[in-house]
Order: C-alpha cells, then structure tokens, then sequence
C-alpha cells in the first residue's frame, strides 16, 4: 500500500481507537489495542523487521487462542492432559499511527498475558523476552516511535516446545493488550497500594501510596479522592511532592472515611481512588484504583471472618480456559462463569495455578467473591518436561513481583498461594524457596496471608518447618481435617483444593451407592468403553473423595475455614481418569459448555436460600431395571416420589444426610417429586419419559448484548420431544445459522470425548444439550439465529446488538 494511503486508513484507525478507549482521565489514555492485528502461525524468517510484508498474513483481533482452532489429537505435543490441542510458534503484527503530538508524551504497551515465550519488537527494536505465559508486563515504546509515521510492533510467540502444561494452555496472545499514553510526569505502573489499616462500620483508615514518575524538576500536587459508587467524592487529600527526580517517587497519603460501605460477598461495594497529579493547577495524570473496604481474619479455632461475620469460604477452583472459546479472555464468557458459580452459592475462587487474566479480579471485585491468587504450578523442579521450572531461577523473582503488583489493590484478593503441590518427593530445594518466595510476597503486601497447597503431610510438615507460610494449606486429605488441632495445635487451616469428584452431565450407571474409585491402580483403569463417568458423585480418583464426603468434613467443624472444591468448571485437558480420545477434564460441577452437572444442585440447597427440589436421574430405561433416583433438596422437611401418580414413599434426610434416595423398578411415564415443609407444599418436580426427537428449543442467555465486538450471548440449544420433554439421549447434529452483524464464535456440548471442531456452525447434542456462542461486531441490529436439524422443528430467535 502506498504510504499516504496508508497514513489516511491508519489514522482512520487512529480515531478508532481514540473511540475505543476504554479509560482516560485528563492526561492519561487506555486505548484498547486488540484489533487489526496480522498472525501468521508458523515460524517466519525476518518477520520482526519494519520492512517485512504481511499483507498475506490473516487479519484478526485479540484476544486470539491458535490452539482451540486446530485439531484434536493425540499426536499433538500437548498430549491429552495438555488438551490435545496442537502449540508451535506463532507471529502477530500491527501498525499503528502515532501522531506529532504524542512526541511530549511517553507510551506504552501493556500486554495482560501472552502463552508463552514471548518476545516483542517495536519497529525492528526487540524491547524484550517474557517466558511466563500467565503474567502481565508492560514495555515502553516512546524512545522507538515514529511520531506523526507509521509503526509496526511485532510479537513472536512460542509454544512450540511441548509439554509444558499439566493442562490446555492456550497458544497465543490471548489477553488484551493496550496502549497507554500518560505524560512524562504521571503515576507509575501498577503505581499505587491502597490499603485499609483500620475498618469499622464507624471509620475507616485508608492509607494510599502512590508512585510518581517524573522527569521534570520542580513540584507537583497529588490529589488523591475517595469517590463512592454514585460518583460523589467522599474525601480528598492533597500533598506537594517536591524535587523528585527521574526515579519513581512514592507519596504516602492517609484519608478517613466515616461510615463506610463494607465490602463483603454479598454485597460487594466498591469505591474509587482517584489520583490526579497536578502542575499549578493542570492536570498531567488521573489514575484510578478500585476499593473495597474491608477487614477478615483467620482464625486457628473459629475459621474465617468477614467484616466481623463468620463465613466459611465455598470456594472452586478453576483453570484459566473458557470452554470452546479455549484460552482467548472473554470478560462476558468469564462473567457468565461466576454468575452460574454465584447461582449455586460459590464465594470463592482459586485461580489454579497461576496469576489470572486482570478482568476476572475486576469481575471478582464487582460480584463479590474471594480469591485464593495463586502464583506457581512448579518452582525449581517441574512436573511435566518442558514446564516453568526451566525459567524458574532466572524468572521467578520478576514474575511474582508483577502479580503482587498488579493484583494487591483487588479487595477480592485475600489469600496469596506461591505454589501448587511443591515440593515433590526428593526435591530439597523448595525448603529454601518457599521462604524466599514468602519473603517477596511480604515486602509487597503485608495484609494477606500466605499459603502453599500442600498434597502430603510430610511435605506440609516441611513448609510449616520453612515459616513461609501464614496458612496452612491442604489438598485433598479430608479424613485428616478433623486431627488437624493436634497435629498443628493453633495453626490456621484452609483446603486449598478438594474433592476431585468424576462426572460426565447427563450419564448414569446403576447402581449408585457405592463408590467407585477410579483409576482404581495406576495403569490399571478399566472405565466404561465409551469413556463416560456417572454423574451420581460416587466416582472418585483415589487421592480425591466424593463432593458429599468433603462437604460433609468442611460443614462440620468451625475451624475449616473454607475450600476450594477441584474444580468448578470442566476444563480442556487432564481427562482423568481417561485419556485419548477424552480430551477435556471430568471434574466440573458444570461441565465444558457452561451446563451444570447434577451435583450442582447438592451445593445449591446447601449453600444458598433458594428453595432447591432437584431429582435425577432421566427418565427413560429399559423397563423393569432398578433405576436410582436421587433428590437434593432444602426448605422442606421430606420429600415423596410418585411415579405415574402411585407414590414410592415419603423421604426424610436425617444425620448428615446431603440427598435422599429411592430405588425404583422402572416403569416409563412420570417421576413426580413433592418437597414439604410441616405438609405444605414447598416444590413440585416432574420428568416425563421423552418420545423420540421432535424440535429444537433455543434459549439464549441474554437477548441483547452490546455492539462492541466482543460481546457474547450463550445460546442453548435443546432437543425436545413432540410434548416438549428433553431427549436425554439425543445426539442429533443441529446446524446454525446467523443473520446480521455477529458470528459463530464456538459451538459445544460438554462431551470430554468429542474431537469435533469448537469453530464450526453446527454441533451434534450431547444428552439432549448444545451451546452456541454467538458474537456481536461493531454494528448495531438484529441478529437473526436459526437451529436446523434433519427430521426435527427448527428454532429461530433474535438477538438485539446495541
Ligand atoms: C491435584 C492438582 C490439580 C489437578 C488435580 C486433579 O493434585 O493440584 O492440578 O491435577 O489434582 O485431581
């Protein structure tokens, strides 16, 4: 392209991204540079030159995940604990236009996470290296830029040396990536640490440290507001900062708040900390920092405390993938995640085993749950060949600086783990870096606890030796919590990681009360044929325990402050206790596409105050079989099963009791489930035996959805029968179609067995089950979005963009 043209298309796009800033304030931009990058998967020869052409290259916007594009396989060098999915060496490029009047300023790039080995360039400059694919960085642009000409920054990514992950990572630059413009005098990077020394309802103590990058000499005002949710500033403080140089300065500032709005989990209020930097009154920075105030303890007899309150801690673990979408961050795909998660009484989360993308702290902040951030899967000895270990020594100082960096204003954030089941049988070196570890955490933040999940006592027993730890960490061991006092008289607990329960949504092997542990010996697993896994929570891997049996422990002592159940999501990878050609995980609560499994409803008649009656399994079987049905419910005192109007008998949880169950020669017609409380009614459940597939029912999540290209409407599809009655066992293939300014962005159906494409527009159902993800673009209109299947009703609905 001649290079005026290409001036007048790139500041067309200039004015783009002056549109697409997401934040600014007076002196500062954060422009959202995702879109209009070049990729290229492959390794290129000379690609990181300015004058390289990559006119042939595609065209696409970040964030971009190359692996859940390919094709499963078992040959792929992930292998299927990695997701099966294929790596290799990947090239983004982009040119941008910066203009003449950006010369007085200083810009930078800020990437949220690339996986993995990432080295960027700015025209032809290599401004760095970053191996870590889970940690954000930041390089600055300004000595190297061509103000008012075209710039071309070039980033090579390598996940090509594989395996290098116990799960699907992803490929790629697969967070958001941005570009801030600040003036040379301005707040620092990941600039400021606000902190709560003393919270009561009355008063508050904030204290806030703000880091200021100047490069002139003379002085300036900091002005730091405490803003509330409606906008109105609650307090200001300004300070003069004189005579600071080139290095950062940090200016400590102490505001009180009267009568505080706390943070907590059910009502997670979140105040601003506005830093403006000032020069005889102009304003040259506004920086904001989100808050919650709040106050929570850990204690060695009583457990957890928020705010004064006791609460336990009902915490799942998740990896970082989003299903079909794989590892490319979606804020509206991570928000659906912890709504259905929030629905179902969950508190926390633990962001297993890495730092996560910023938005889920934001999403965690605004909707009110804890956070267990965790840093390492490895230290200096790996678990798989070609993992983190290998730049553990060199990197792990800068990369765990980064994460307390940037993640330690979160309210959220209340737990900090440096590692995940370390160390390992005959590694010495964790003893000395455990305290290490320990240490760079505290000379960043003081004001949260410690903790390393520990898988062995012997290994626990050592970390505790360490000191490094403030918390004592447990995975698994359940039968153990209940002699934890003696063994670690005053010590705090917190399961880091539980349960490990196998389920596959929808399938069901009788009988259902005993439990079968799978891989019953290491190597020697013989599962079902088809690589199922029942979904009655009584299949277990060895080192794990059912969801009942862990819940059961936790909900009975005071001092078990809390824990995060392995895990809430299905995820890409780690099909234990299969493995090719399952190629996504079996623990899920709720499964790869977002759809819950049956146990989903055990922790949300326990864990909320919504009336719960969820009786299992489907109701179509060969006649005459013992078929076992089971029901979690609350609110009630009993319940009674009818079965074509005959009842089977009233049952009464009692003990520890989490369901009832009634074994029932089967019959086809309708199961009819009737909760009570003192004989009154409280809920009524009915499954019908379904007849043969007939329609298709569509059921999106949300019928409108923003006109940002980015946005996301989760549509379900279902398989009905001719009375409307879901088809447990349809498979039949269901093809999509979109009208309007949006595409496919995945298709699913929660089958860890299925090597079918996400990136496709049609999806074979899964126990009656698909799920379209449907994408805005930047248009607004209609989106029209039919579902057409051979033999059966089609479905049609609208999705408004706007
Ligand atoms: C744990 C480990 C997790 C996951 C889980 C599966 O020991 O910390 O990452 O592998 O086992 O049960």
């Amino acid at each position: 392209m001649p290079f005026n043209q290409f001036i007048k298309k790139a500041a067309m796009l200039a004015v783009f991204i002056l549109f697409t800033t997401i934040a600014f304030g007076q002196g500062r931009t954060v422009a959202d540079f995702d879109s209009n990058w070049h990729f290229h998967l492959g390794d290129v020869n000379g690609a990181e030159l300015t004058t390289f052409n990559d006119a042939k290259w595609r065209n696409l916007n970040l964030p971009h995940d190359w692996g859940v594009e390919g094709k499963f396989s078992k040959d792929n060098p992930a292998t299927p604990e990695g997701g099966a999915l294929p790596g290799g060496i990947g090239w983004y490029r982009k040119t941008f236009i910066e203009p003449v009047s950006a010369e007085s300023k200083k810009i930078y790039i800020d990437f949220d996470g690339v996986y993995q080995k990432s080295t960027v360039w700015i025209n032809g400059h290599e401004l760095g290296f970053r191996p870590n694919g889970y940690i954000s960085f930041r390089y600055e642009l300004t000595p190297y830029l061509n103000f008012g000409g075209k710039n071309t920054i070039v980033v090579k990514v390598d996940n090509s040396v594989q395996p290098n992950s116990r799960w699907y990572s992803g490929s790629g630059i697969y967070r958001n990536v941005w570009l801030v413009t600040t003036n040379k005098v301005a707040v620092s990077h990941w600039g400021t640490y606000v902190t709560t020394p003393q919270v009561s309802e009355h008063s508050a103590q904030i204290n806030i440290k703000t880091s200021l990058l100047k490069a002139t000499q003379g002085k300036v005002d900091l002005e730091t507001s405490i803003v509330d949710e409606s906008g109105k500033t609650v307090k200001s403080i300004t300070s003069e900062v004189k005579n600071t140089d080139d290095t950062a300065s940090i200016v400590n500032q102490n505001i009180e708040v009267s009568n505080p709005i706390l943070w907590s989990v059910e009502r997670p209020y979140l105040y601003k900390v506005i830093s403006k930097v000032l020069s005889d009154g102009k304003v040259l920075d506004t920086y904001t920092t989100s808050l919650g105030i709040r106050y929570f303890n850990f204690d060695a007899d009583k457990g957890f405390s928020l705010n004064g309150k006791h609460i336990k801690i009902l915490g799942v673990c998740d990896h970082h993938d989003l299903g079909s979408l794989g590892s490319a961050l979606n804020t509206r795909a991570l928000e659906r995640q912890l709504q259905i998660l929030k629905a179902m009484g969950c508190n926390a989360i633990r962001t297993s085993h890495n730092p996560p993308a910023p938005e889920l702290l934001d999403l965690c902040d605004k909707m009110g749950f804890i956070v267990m951030d965790e840093a390492f899967d490895c230290w200096e000895w790996g678990k798989v060949k070609y993992d983190y270990h290998l730049y553990f020594k060199q990197w792990h100082k800068r990369d765990l600086e980064d994460q307390i960096l940037r993640d330690r204003n979160h309210p959220s954030v209340l737990i900090w783990s440096i590692g995940n089941e370390i160390p390992q049988q005959g590694d010495t070196s964790a003893l000395r870096v455990a305290p290490e570890l320990a240490a760079i955490v505290h000379s960043l933040d003081v004001t949260r606890p410690i903790t390393t999940a520990n898988d062995r006592p012997d290994t626990t027993n050592k970390i505790i030796k360490s000191g490094a730890i403030d918390l004592i960490g447990y995975n698994y061991h359940e039968f153990d919590y209940a002699k934890f006092h003696d063994r670690y008289p005053g010590k705090k607990f917190i399961a880091t990681e539980t349960t490990s329960g196998l389920e596959t949504r929808g399938y069901y092997d009788m009988p259902s009360d005993s439990i079968r542990i799978w891989p019953s010996n290491f190597g020697k697993f013989v599962g079902n044929p088809d690589h199922t896994v029942s979904a009655y929570d009584n299949v277990r891997p060895p080192w794990g325990s059912t969801h009942e049996a862990t819940w059961k422990v936790m909900k009975k002592y005071d001092f078990l402050s809390g824990f995060f159940i392995w895990t809430g999501f299905d995820y890409l990878g780690e099909p234990t206790p299969y493995s090719w050609p399952s190629r996504s995980s079996y623990f899920g609560i709720v499964d790869l596409a977002g759809f819950p499994k049956d146990i989903y409803y055990m922790y949300q008649s326990e864990w909320t105050n919504k009336p719960v009656l969820h009786i299992f399994p489907h109701w179509n079987w060969q006649p005459g079989k013992a078929i076992d049905v089971w029901a979690f419910y609350n609110k009630a005192d009993e319940v009674e099963l009818y079965l074509n109007g005959k009842s089977l008998g009233i049952r009464k949880k009692t003990g520890d009791d989490l369901h009832v169950m009634w074994r029932v020669k089967y019959v086809p017609g309708t199961l009819k489930a009737i909760s009570r409380k003192n004989g009154n009614v409280v809920l009524t459940q009915e499954i019908h035996t379904a007849g043969a597939p007939a329609k298709i029912e569509l059921i999106a999540d949300r019928k409108v959805i923003k006109a940002d290209g980015k946005d996301l409407s989760f549509v379900t599809v279902k398989i009905l029968d001719k009375d409307g009655n879901l088809v447990p066992d349809a498979d039949n293939l269901v093809n999509f179609k979109l009208n309007g300014n949006a595409f496919i962005a995945s298709v699913d159906n929660g089958d860890p067995v299925s090597h079918d494409s996400f990136k496709v527009n049609y999806r074979k159902a899964f126990h009656g089950l698909a799920l379209a993800i449907v994408q805005s673009k930047e248009t607004p209109g209609n989106i029209n979005f039919t579902a057409t299947s051979k033999g059966l009703q089609s479905a049609a609905l609208t999705i408004k963009a706007k």
